[in-house]
């Protein structure tokens, strides 16, 4: 059977393995060495010469989420990195000096932290969308003085060095929007922009963008892929090799490298991710059918949902509900602030994508943006049974006076 015959769910389970010999171990070994034996001279592409270049474990993670990502295809292996955020870096690090970086004023609030930090220090130009303003016709307006981006390699596709990159995420966080993804990428290809969508919510299966036309897909593998609250990592799957080669030349340069442990608890994590993402999601549409028919709930945000603002593009793409929601709680902080503290089983915690359900107030950060409502909770749903969940989140909603019955 070829690899590009099977189904995700099996290729999370198959990839990274030990070839199957007698005596073979079932599991890659976690390969401490910072050093490998090389003699005489070393050039570009030898890996095994020093442990911030290669590792035999990251290897078998990148290769992991590389046929996640692409298993039709069969595409590049992925690249693991120290966090999310490492790779965020390296992401943003492909735009030219000068080059316009543009990302949703609703995009993850480090990710729009370190844009800004780049921005002010005049390393990129960065605008922020509103969601109006992330449609293919007003992306290509935005897009079509672009300075043409010269190549050493003119028959580069995508460019090297781009002048503007599309940010974009599946679904955003916190208010689990979903945009035109693809739509939104041939415009942005079309006009020669580079595109990177951070799929962390999603998880590759549920979205792949580089079948959309991404050159990046982005995973804060701290979440859903891990699944276990228990490692910080980020990935990055390229779509050409090319891509890779500069990525990989950044991760070498920049240091920002997982530990081999880390990238052994992912691809473990990884095993059992669709199990673990079903049964989430299956809780998380009952829960947030619930939450939207209470009083003291204004307002809830879920894929899943057919009143969902962007239904459609969600039915066009293809994208399940998902295992988060946002709902609004009462009449604002100090009742959401209420609620949470009433909780019992949820557990009060920023992060998400743990066996565990946890829930936060996103604008107890000073650094979320005000497109965020203030009495807006995110909830991750874990693998708890969903009626223990429910009877906890209707208790904590007992405290706080309806809001339905007026207005
Ligand atoms: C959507 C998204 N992207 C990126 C990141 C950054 O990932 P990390 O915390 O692994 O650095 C996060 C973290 O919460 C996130 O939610």
């Amino acid at each position: 059977m070829h690899p590009s015959d099977l189904h995700p769910e099996t290729l999370a389970i198959i990839s990274g393995r030990p070839p199957r010999e007698d005596g073979a171990a079932v599991n890659v070994p976690i390969s401490y060495s910072s050093t490998f034996v090389s003699a005489g001279p070393t050039g570009q592409g030898d890996n095994r010469v020093y442990g911030r270049f290669s590792n035999s474990t990251w290897e078998a993670l990148e290769a992991t989420i590389g046929a996640l990502e692409h298993p039709a295809s069969l595409g590049e292996d992925a690249l693991v990195f120290g966090s999310g955020m490492a790779a965020v870096a390296a992401a943003l690090n492909l735009v030219k000096q000068g080059g316009l970086v543009l990302m949703p004023d609703s995009a993850y609030n480090g990710s729009l932290a370190l844009a800004q930090e780049m921005a002010d220090a005049g390393r990129i130009r960065l605008q922020t969308l509103q969601p109006a303003e992330l449609t293919p016709a007003a992306l290509a307006r935005t897009l079509a003085n672009l300075p043409a981006t010269p190549q050493t390699n003119p028959q580069a596709s995508p460019p090297t060095n781009p002048h503007a990159l599309l940010w974009l995420e599946i679904p955003s966080n916190p208010l689990l929007r979903v945009p035109d993804a693809r739509a939104l990428i041939k415009a942005a290809r079309d006009a020669g922009a580079l595109t990177v969508v951070d799929s962390t919510i999603a998880t590759p299966l549920a979205a792949r963008p580089l079948e959309w036309g991404a050159d990046l897909a982005l995973h804060s593998a701290t979440k859903y892929l891990s699944g276990h609250s228990d490692v910080i990592l980020g990935a990055l799957t390229p779509a050409t090799a090319q891509l890779r080669g500069r990525l990989h030349q950044h991760r070498t340069l920049a240091g920002s490298i997982p530990s081999p442990m880390d990238a052994w608890l992912v691809l473990r994590g990884i095993r059992t991710l669709a199990v673990r993402l079903g049964a989430q999601s299956r809780t998380a549409q009952f829960l947030a059918e619930r939450l939207a028919a209470h009083a003291a709930v204004s307002n809830v945000s879920y894929p899943g949902l057919a009143d969902h603002p962007d239904a459609k593009t969600i039915a066009s793409l293809g994208l399940p509900g998902g295992a988060m929601l946002a709902a609004q709680i009462g009449r604002g902080a100090e009742d959401a602030d209420r609620f949470i503290a009433a909780l019992r089983l949820w557990v009060p915690a920023t992060s998400l994508g743990g066996v565990e359900s946890s829930i936060e107030r996103r604008r107890r950060h000073s650094s979320e943006p005000g497109t965020v409502a203030d009495n807006l909770t995110r909830l991750s749903v874990g693998l708890e049974h969903p009626e223990d969940l429910w009877r906890d989140l209707e208790a904590a909603l007992a405290q706080i006076d309806p809001v339905s019955l007026e207005s």
